[in-house]
């Protein structure tokens, strides 16, 4: 079935998601902070919204892919946010990793207007975002979510899906934390083979080999040899998945010490300047500090 979707955030996710509905045959319009992003997408028969709120009036679907929670109010509120465009009945999708608090708030925004709230984080990289095989946890009530299936199919490699916008949204912190200890441990690991003359190559090589495999270090291990530093998942966004993981656990009473040193060796990489910088430059920043020994 063909619906009628607004796209807002067409940042390195949202702009090859949002393709990728147009190309399933999605009427599509679209909105972003910064316009020069909607070109690629209004050159190949998208509409160009002036507003939010343009961009969410009389569609069946409404996706939003931002930064983070505050990127998300900032698009959402207003005379001219989302919010304000939404009618009885409408569906807002978010695809941002805004966190449980945001979910729960969003939610009850969207229920006073009469709409219905689905929180659909995305799991996977650009590569995955480009070739429509990420995959999405949503959580939202049963009739919206079976609106959205179609456009969520076509994006996805897989759907998961619940009935509770916060539970999707704690789902994808879950994993976040997984790959975040996962990315930083390959990180530590890289610099300590290095410091005794072991490359990094056929660190991942056996690495590979072992109980511990994952494609992540394939993908990450090619950019550490490259020294490829530009942003598929910026390390200031994964710091962000870490507060949020660290705020859902204060309020839910669960111990992430974990998740904690994480974020301590993600903030130090954003004070050193490398916030916009790929998550693979982990490696580099602790390459960094074996050097300067
Ligand atoms: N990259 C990944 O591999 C990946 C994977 C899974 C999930 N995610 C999650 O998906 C979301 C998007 O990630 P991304 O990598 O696409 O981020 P990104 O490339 O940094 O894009 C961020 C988007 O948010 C917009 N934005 C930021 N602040 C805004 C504000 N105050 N008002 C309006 N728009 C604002 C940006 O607009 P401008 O163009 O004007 O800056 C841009 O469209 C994040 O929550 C991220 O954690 C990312």
């Amino acid at each position: 079935m063909r619906l009628r979707i607004g796209f807002i955030g067409l940042g390195t996710m949202g702009e090859p998601i949002a393709n990728n509905l147009r190309r399933a045959g999605h009427e599509l319009a679209v909105w972003n902070r910064t316009p020069a992003r909607a070109d690629h997408l209004v050159s190949r028969g998208a509409k160009r919204a002036a507003t939010p709120r343009e961009c969410a009036s009389g569609r069946d679907a409404v996706f939003t892919c931002v930064s983070d929670e505050r990127a998300l109010d900032a698009v959402l509120d207003g005379p001219d946010g989302v919010l304000a465009g939404l009618r009885e009945g409408d569906v807002l999708v978010d695809l941002t990793t805004a966190g449980v608090t945001s979910a729960r708030a969003v939610a009850a925004r969207a229920d006073a207007r009469g709409a219905r709230f689905v929180a659909c984080p995305v799991l996977g990289s650009k590569t995955a975002a480009e070739q429509a095989q990420v995959v999405l946890v949503a959580g939202g009530p049963g009739p919206a979510r079976e609106r959205l299936r179609p456009a969520l199919h076509a994006i996805s490699a897989r759907l998961f899906e619940l009935d509770d916008p916060a539970q999707a949204a704690l789902m994808k912190l879950c994993v976040n934390a997984v790959g975040g200890a996962m990315m930083t441990a390959f990180g530590e690991a890289v610099a300590l083979a290095s410091a005794g003359g072991v490359e990094p190559s056929r660190l991942v090589e056996v690495l590979q080999a072992s109980a511990f495999h994952s494609p992540l270090y394939l993908m990450k291990g090619e950019l550490v040899q490259k020294k490829d530093w530009a942003p598929r998942f910026r390390i200031a966004l994964a710091e962000k998945d870490q507060r949020l993981a660290q705020e859902a656990a204060a309020e839910l009473g669960a111990q992430v010490p974990v998740s904690e040193a994480v974020r301590e060796l993600m903030a130090a990489a954003t004070e050193a300047g490398r916030g916009d910088q790929d998550v693979a430059a982990l490696a580099d920043l602790y390459l960094e500090w074996t050097r300067r020994r």
